[in-house]
């Protein structure tokens, strides 16, 4: 295993990619620290697979769009945990809807819970990493961030921004071997894509070169090399997982 002693912070770790990102750490050997918001049920069903597998883990709700509370929870798993040296900016939010009727209420929520949470909660986390002179921060953009979508404008803003503070962060942090990446994912199969119908997934794994739409284990599968010493010499980078879609 090659996580055994580490700490994982996974936002957004109750459902989807985030629960598949926590589950493939755990099975690596990192103790992980799941965030939800609202689905205790369900971060504790992810919490009962990693103990099922034989890892440890616990279920911690904060909003991440909400800095106070954030900054409180980081503060108190500090003080339990003494490091985290893995943390995973997953927990993300879509409000679609074209831009001439879109509430600006959607978008400070989109921005607040995609973009300013992972700044917040990597605020509250890169101390400890600077002191253990160790980290590996791994923020999830998408292929949208890069592309662009209709219907998408706040969406894609957040997840473009996701780009720029994985560089700016990854400058910032290097001189602590603290390494900073993000994923961009294409059209993974969670609870956030359930909502289309059969016939629009088809139309969508139409337009991917690999002709279907990806799971999330294939995204924890990148979150793994990103937190492991296999990824020793990347920082600043965007990893993009998705099918062939953006090319
Ligand atoms: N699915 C895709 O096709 C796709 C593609 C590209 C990028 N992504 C990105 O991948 C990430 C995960 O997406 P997903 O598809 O796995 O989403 P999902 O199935 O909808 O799960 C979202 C997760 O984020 C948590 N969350 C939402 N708002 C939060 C907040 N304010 N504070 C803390 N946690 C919060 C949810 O917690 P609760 O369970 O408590 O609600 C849940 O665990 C997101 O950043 C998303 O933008 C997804």
């Amino acid at each position: 295993m090659t996580l055994e002693g580490e700490i994982a912070l996974v936002t957004g770790g109750s459902r989807g990619i985030g629960r598949a990102a926590a589950i493939a750490l755990a099975k690596e050997g990192a103790e992980v620290i799941i965030n939800y918001v609202s689905n205790e049920e369900k971060a504790k069903e992810t919490c009962n697979e990693i103990a099922a597998n034989g890892g440890k883990s616990s279920a911690v709700k904060f909003d991440v769009a909400n800095t106070e509370e954030t900054q409180a929870a980081i503060t108190a798993i500090l003080k339990d945990k003494k490091k985290i040296s893995i943390l995973v900016n997953n927990a993300g939010i879509t409000r679609d809807g074209l831009m001439m009727r879109y509430s600006i209420d959607d978008w400070d929520q989109v921005l607040n819970t995609n973009l300013r949470g992972a700044f917040a909660v990597s605020q509250s986390v890169i101390r400890s990493m600077m002191k253990e002179r160790k980290g590996s921060i791994i923020h999830m953009g998408s292929i949208v961030g890069l592309t662009g979508n209709a219907g998408q404008a706040a969406y894609c803003a957040a997840k473009a921004g996701i780009i720029g503070l994985t560089k700016s962060m990854a400058k910032e942090l290097a001189s602590r071997n603290i390494r900073v990446n993000a994923i961009a994912p294409g059209f993974i199969e969670t609870d956030m894509t359930h909502k289309l119908n059969d016939e629009q997934k088809k139309a969508i794994s139409d337009l991917i070169p690999l002709k279907r739409i990806g799971s999330a284990d294939e995204i924890a599968q990148a979150v793994v090399f990103l937190a492991c010493q296999n990824s020793s010499y990347i920082t600043g980078q965007t990893i993009v997982v998705d099918g062939g879609m953006g090319m």
